[in-house]
């Protein structure tokens, strides 16, 4: 098992990626902190179901990730466990719309930035300040290849952008305490956040992609879980795209 006796806070749990994440780190042996937005029985039955079947806790954190209280509330949750903290997934966030960039306001770009980049780069600075206690851990932060490449929309591939360079940052600084951070840029995932793309659009990403389909979200948390894992020790800083082959 890739993730035995290792404790991983995920963002974004309740759905598509981060849930997919959740089942896998768990089935990889990881205890994991869920962090979701809202309160959700059937969440919290399905972490239990999992944590049954794999043998670990899997303990949901609820939290508007934007609020800067209720972020620093939900770690003192995290922190209450007296568990050391060894993976941080930032996975949580939102999609822009397909717009021309003339047409892109400054409140998009922030309601954007505010989720993808912000919020990430606050729950990192909590996250790896009890990391850098024990002097290791992981982080990997959920880019896109939007973020790489940039596409149609420039609110949400900037901030995609903006979660590299601050991933590149991470690493060059936390690696003087044992923190290794990288990026994973997902291609076209299937889940809810693309599930509201015209048909035209759709067939226009398939069509990039050599595998000429979507990822499932558990190909992503594959990765995610091998880069937090002790078998990626030799891999920081970097940019790792899982997309089927966009060529
Ligand atoms: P999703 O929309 O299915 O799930 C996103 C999760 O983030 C939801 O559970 C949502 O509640 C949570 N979230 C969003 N804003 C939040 C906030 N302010 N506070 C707390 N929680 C918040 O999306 P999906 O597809 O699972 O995406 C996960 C990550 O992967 C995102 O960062 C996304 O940008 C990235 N990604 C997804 C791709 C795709 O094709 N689905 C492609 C490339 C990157």
């Amino acid at each position: 098992m890739l993730l035995e006796g290792k404790n991983a806070l995920i963002t974004g749990a309740a759905r598509g990626i981060g849930a997919a994440m959740a089942e896998v780190f768990a089935r990889e042996g990881a205890n994991v902190w869920a962090f979701a937005r809202t309160p959700d029985a059937r969440f919290e039955a399905r972490l239990a179901m999992a944590a049954g079947k794999y043998g670990v806790w899997i303990k949901p954190v609820y939290c508007e990730l934007t609020d800067t209280a209720a972020l620093k509330e939900a770690f003192r949750q995290v922190m209450a466990d007296k568990q050391p903290l060894h993976v941080l997934v930032n996975n949580a966030g939102i999609m822009g719309e397909d717009r021309m960039f003339q047409m892109t306001s400054a409140e998009d770009m922030h309601r954007i930035m505010d989720v993808n980049f912000f919020a990430m780069v606050e729950v990192s600075r909590l996250a790896t300040r009890l990391m850098a206690r024990n002097k290791c851990g992981a982080v990997v932060n959920i880019a896109s290849v939007a973020g790489i490449e940039g596409d149609s929309r420039l609110d949400y591939s900037a901030s995609k952008a903006a979660v590299i360079a601050a991933t590149k940052k991470m690493a060059r600084e936390l690696i003087s305490v044992g923190i290794r951070v990288n990026a994973l840029a997902p291609g076209f995932t299937d889940t809810d956040l693309v599930s509201g793309l015209s048909e035209k659009v759709t067939q226009e990403q398939l069509g990039r992609i050599l595998m000429h389909r979507k990822a499932r979200p558990e190909e992503i948390a594959d990765v995610a879980a091998f880069l937090a894992s002790d078998r990626a020790s030799y891999v920081t800083g970097q940019v790792w795209r899982v997309d089927g082959g966009m060529l």
